[in-house]
């Protein structure tokens, strides 16, 4: 077998290792504690189900890459309440089939596999995706370390660097640690990417995952040079219907739209319905930001009382917790399994050496089983 050496080179994808594990906890009939893939439980609220099957016509054709209208009116009506900003539904917006797949597509649309300046920026830890979309795209990857408050400053990249790149990721509300950038920040970063002329992708799957305060979009700041991406996966509970929206510069987005006509990336018009009304209302969203929340305290909570730190943690899906002292997050990581709670070490987010002292926690099972994981957790203090 001759493999396509770029693919052999990636690491194996970090659930994947993770869920062999969980599956052999459950076959051995232990209880399990889940907090490691971030795949939402709660239901899918109905009235956004009930619109999938009306959207099905007897002659299902094939959907086009721009989707319909509806989706996106509706995700524009959402960024205008969300954080104020006007975008054309015509000309700046495109639907995805899950955000995952705009994150690994995107680096496409600039890298030059033959050229020297083909360096694509990226928070590490970090959503493995901007590393392997880049490898596969035939770009340099750059993990842009990060530490202490996890918050990644672009500004403090090498001018050495910035003139060889063509596009830098940030994700905020960060996964896996939850960092948050502030307004001021996402102005310096974005100055930065328009002094450099570098594409700013700005990753926003948890805009609306939030616990005090919405955290700033990227778009409000600026959007030349900018495309950004979001999600319905964690907002509105729809990680099976693979559904997330790109927004920005409308001539990046052109282009964008030309490239996604090549594998033919078009989400389905039912899809597309359901995800309508999921952007087209703010309700859900905020009912699941209280059940999130209420999961997050029952955690900090006992994580405080047991002398566990949680760093940054602000906003998004996860808790960052640093491992206590004598162990690694890969060790720890390990310890919990051995007791049916299933965490991820941080290294699996990491390229570097960045993730090594932590591991996280995704808010997926229920209060209950949040409160029973503690119990047992204690149990090993
Ligand atoms: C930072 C980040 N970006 C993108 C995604 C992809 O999400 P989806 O494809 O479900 O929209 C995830 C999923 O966990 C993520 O954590």
């Amino acid at each position: 077998m001759r493999l396509n050496p770029r693919l052999a080179a990636l690491p194996i994808y970090p659930t994947v290792v993770l869920d062999r594990k969980r599956d052999a906890l459950l076959a051995a009939g232990k209880p399990v504690y889940d907090f490691g893939t971030g795949d939402p439980t709660e239901p899918t609220p109905a009235f956004i189900r009930a619109k999938v099957e009306p959207a099905i016509p007897e002659n299902c054709r094939y959907p086009t890459v721009l989707g319909g209208a509806d989706v996106r009116r509706a995700f524009a009506g959402w960024a205008e309440r969300r954080f104020g900003v006007a975008l054309d539904p015509a000309t700046q917006v495109l639907p995805s089939s899950g955000s995952k797949e705009a994150v690994f597509h995107l680096p496409l649309l600039v890298i030059d596999p033959e050229a020297a300046d083909r360096a694509v920026v990226f928070p590490d830890p970090g959503y493995s995706v901007y590393y392997r979309g880049t490898v596969l795209a035939g770009g340099e990857p750059v993990p842009q370390r990060l530490s202490g408050d996890f918050k990644q400053r672009v500004w403090e990249l090498p001018p050495e660097l910035l003139r060889r790149t063509r596009m830098i990721w940030i994700n905020s509300p960060h996964n896996p640690t939850g960092a948050v950038l502030s307004r001021e920040d996402l102005r310096r970063t974005w100055e930065v990417c328009r002094e450099y002329d570098i594409l700013l992708a700005s990753d926003e799957c948890y805009a609306d995952t939030w616990f005090s305060e919405p955290p700033p979009s990227i778009l409000e700041v600026a959007q030349e040079g900018v495309i950004a991406i979001f999600s319905l996966s964690k907002r509105s509970g729809m990680t099976g219907y693979r559904t997330g929206m790109i927004a920005g510069d409308r001539a990046w987005m052109q282009k964008l739209r030309e490239l996604r006509t090549n594998p033919g990336l078009a989400p389905q018009d039912f899809v597309n319905a359901a995800a309508a009304a999921a952007w087209g209302d703010d309700a859900h969203a905020d009912e699941r930001r209280h059940i999130f929340a209420a999961k997050r305290e029952v955690l900090r909570a006992f994580l405080a009382e047991a002398g566990l730190e949680v760093v940054a943690s602000e906003a998004s899906f996860y808790l960052w917790v640093r491992a206590p002292k004598g162990h690694t997050g890969q060790s720890y990581a390990e310890k919990l399994l051995d007791i049916g709670i299933v965490t991820n070490p941080g290294s699996a987010f990491a390229v570097t050496s960045s993730g090594d002292d932590y591991v996280r926690l995704a808010l997926v099972p229920d209060v209950p089983t949040c409160r029973a994981a503690c119990e047992v957790w204690r149990s090993i203090l």
